[in-house]
């Protein structure tokens, strides 16, 4: 099976067979597969994960259990619960044009709702945690449906437990978000409120408008040029760290973050290392936002890594700062 066009990056990659999960009793056959120690591998809409090397052994198994339910309001939240398959920004849009908001600060995220728990998917101040109240999951190994709460899903800056010490461990089905009966626009970061205040009124319409504005200028399209969005989580460091790095780089971009943290823009680390538009053969960091990084056509694998090592250790060497990459590789 191509790969290619089962993932947004579009590395050449080729599998050795391709099952859809639209069933329960697909989950059970997927469940089966592992318990024979076959490889397998979960996979969405492919914006996060990266074929980086043939995977001859591997069957792929596609996420596509569909379907959209309101659970009701309680007078503070409306519930709903959507189904792993589903389409993010579709699913984004449709909650706006029903009144409800809360969503459209994530619009555009490419991707299924299914793995966006995963990696806690977050833009211009909202993440994916802020609107979740539960995800359901059904774990593998005692093929049971279980209910994860917030703390059990250990959401934090592009983390969860999925990624962690429960990788492999359930298959999400269906994420269960709890969107605000009395709207708040959230506009603090960078010029979005500008941007929604030239548009006219502030609603969740048109903050979805802005952000699917700002991402269209910066973001490349996946259809139009292969990419995973951002390739690296941006850094958080210590204070002290912060402090000595603002010394020697007054221009040093942050973000305030969580835990006595300060957050870098990665972006800004790269492009400092005179390396936005850089090139590695086939692939390369997007000329218009460096965290960013896109296949020009024939990106192989191998291209890709040098310049992943290219860029860690630029940012290394200059900085003292390690970057993470944040989509999922998969290298065997
Ligand atoms: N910057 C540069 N040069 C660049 C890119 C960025 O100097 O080439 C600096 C600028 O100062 C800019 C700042 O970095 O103001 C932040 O850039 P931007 O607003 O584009 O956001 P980001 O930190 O690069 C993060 C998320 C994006 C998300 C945006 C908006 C991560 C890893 N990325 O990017 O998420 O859309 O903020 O909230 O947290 C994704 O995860 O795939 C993704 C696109």
């Amino acid at each position: 099976v191509d790969l290619k066009p089962l993932h947004t990056f579009g590395l050449q990659a080729w599998a050795k067979a391709l099952h859809t999960i639209s069933t329960t009793s697909d989950l059970v056959r997927y469940a089966d597969s592992l318990q024979q120690g076959r490889a397998a591998l979960l996979l969405g809409e492919g914006s996060n994960t990266v074929f980086v090397r043939e995977v001859n052994d591997l069957t792929v198994w596609k996420m596509a259990l569909t379907g959209k339910q309101y659970l009701g309001c309680d007078g503070v939240h409306h519930h709903l619960r959507v189904m792993a398959g589903e389409n993010w920004h579709n699913l984004v849009e449709w909650t706006i044009q029903q009144g409800w908001g809360g969503l459209e600060n994530l619009a555009l995220i490419p991707g299924s709702v299914g793995a966006g728990p995963v990696q806690n998917i977050g833009a211009y101040g909202v993440e994916l945690k802020d609107r979740v109240r539960t995800v359901q999951v059904y774990e593998l190994q005692t093929r049971t449906f279980q209910t994860l709460d917030l703390t059990a899903c250990e959401f934090a800056y592009r983390e969860s437990v999925f990624k962690q010490s429960g990788k492999g461990r359930w298959v999400i089905t269906a994420v269960d978000f709890a969107l605000p009966v009395q709207w708040v626009p959230i506009l603090h970061y960078g010029d979005l409120s500008r941007r929604v205040a030239d548009l006219g009124v502030v609603s969740p319409l048109n903050v979805l408008k802005a952000v699917s504005d700002i991402r269209t200028e910066k973001l490349p399209d996946p259809v139009v040029l292969g990419n995973s969005g951002s390739f690296f989580k941006n850094p958080l460091v210590a204070v002290e760290q912060f402090e000595s790095l603002k010394l020697a780089h007054p221009q040093l971009v942050h973000f305030p973050a969580e835990g006595g943290l300060v957050k870098l823009a990665a972006g800004w680390l790269i492009e400092q290392c005179g390396l936005k538009g850089a090139i590695e053969q086939s692939v390369g960091v997007y000329e218009r936002q460096a965290l960013i990084l896109v296949n020009h056509g024939a990106g192989q694998g191998a291209h890709l890594l040098s310049l992943i090592e290219r860029i860690q250790q630029a940012v290394q060497a200059r900085f003292g700062v390690h970057l993470d990459a944040e989509p999922n590789l998969i290298a065997d």
